[in-house]
């Protein structure tokens, strides 16, 4: 069965000090965290190698993103395999702030998974939709778009090292986050799109994780929901003792 996870996405926060300490914070707390809870912290291309010499084999490493080539001319960069080389084990893909401000696309990010795959790192990939598009009605429409211009390029057994992230753009950061209903109904329904390709065994397998302004009050009704395998926390996650509290959440 699937397994519940909850990932700290620190985005653009903390210097490389403040990064280790907060990650010493988390390490030392996660022993209170049920075994069976994995817990990842995505941070900074340049908190990677520091983050990574403190973290224990409880803490997972994640990067916040990756570039869509594999190495060479492409200045500013970061390719998978610097990523993997610093200790890490996954990258979150398609975060709506890369979209939004990035020009991240479906295409690219076919590109992304592919690389991160092939490197042996897990991909936390997020979908979701904005504001405007939900009060349109359309956010069935717009995550299954995401989910099937993505990942149906991919096989059953690369959906094993695969994470899929619902993350309402209207509700990161904003302090509004969608009720235990509106995100079990996407999650549901996400599920139901990875089950119509891969199947029902894969898609059962698959951890979606919810993220938009998940904190410790919110958590365990958001957790208790059928198809909630956890959080993407963003602004929640650069405190240990509320990131903690979310992971005991289940
Ligand atoms: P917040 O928890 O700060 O709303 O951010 C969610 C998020 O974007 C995680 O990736």
């Amino acid at each position: 069965m699937r397994k519940n996870i909850v990932a700290g996405n620190w985005k653009m926060n903390t210097t490389v000090p403040e990064g280790v300490e907060l990650a010493k914070a988390v390490v030392a707390k996660s022993v209170e965290v049920p075994a069976e809870v994995g817990l990842i912290v995505a941070v900074p291309f340049t908190h990677l190698t520091s983050v990574a010499s403190v973290l224990s084999s409880r803490v997972e490493l994640s990067a916040e993103n990756c570039a869509d080539k594999a190495k060479g001319a492409y200045t500013g960069e970061v390719s998978v395999d610097m990523i993997k080389s610093c200790g890490a084990q996954w990258t979150i893909l398609g975060h709506s702030e890369r979209r939004q401000y990035y020009g991240e696309t479906d295409e690219k990010l076919v590109e992304k998974t592919k690389l991160a795959l092939a490197a042996g790192l897990g991909v936390i990939l997020c979908v979701g939709e904005n504001l405007e598009q939900r009060e349109a009605g359309k956010h069935f429409d717009v995550c299954e778009s995401q989910i099937k211009n993505v990942l149906f390029n991919f096989s059953a057994e690369d959906m094993k090292n695969i994470v899929v992230a619902y993350e309402p753009v209207w509700a990161i950061g904003t302090g509004k986050t969608a009720t235990a209903e509106q995100a079990e109904e996407i999650h549901a329904f996400i599920r139901k799109v990875l089950a119509d390709k891969f199947g029902t065994q894969v898609a059962d397998n698959t951890t979606i994780l919810y993220g938009g302004s998940c904190k410790p009050s919110n958590a365990k009704e958001l957790f208790a929901q059928k198809d909630i395998d956890g959080g993407l926390i963003g602004g929640a996650a650069l405190n240990a003792d509320d990131f903690i509290q979310i992971a005991l959440s289940f």
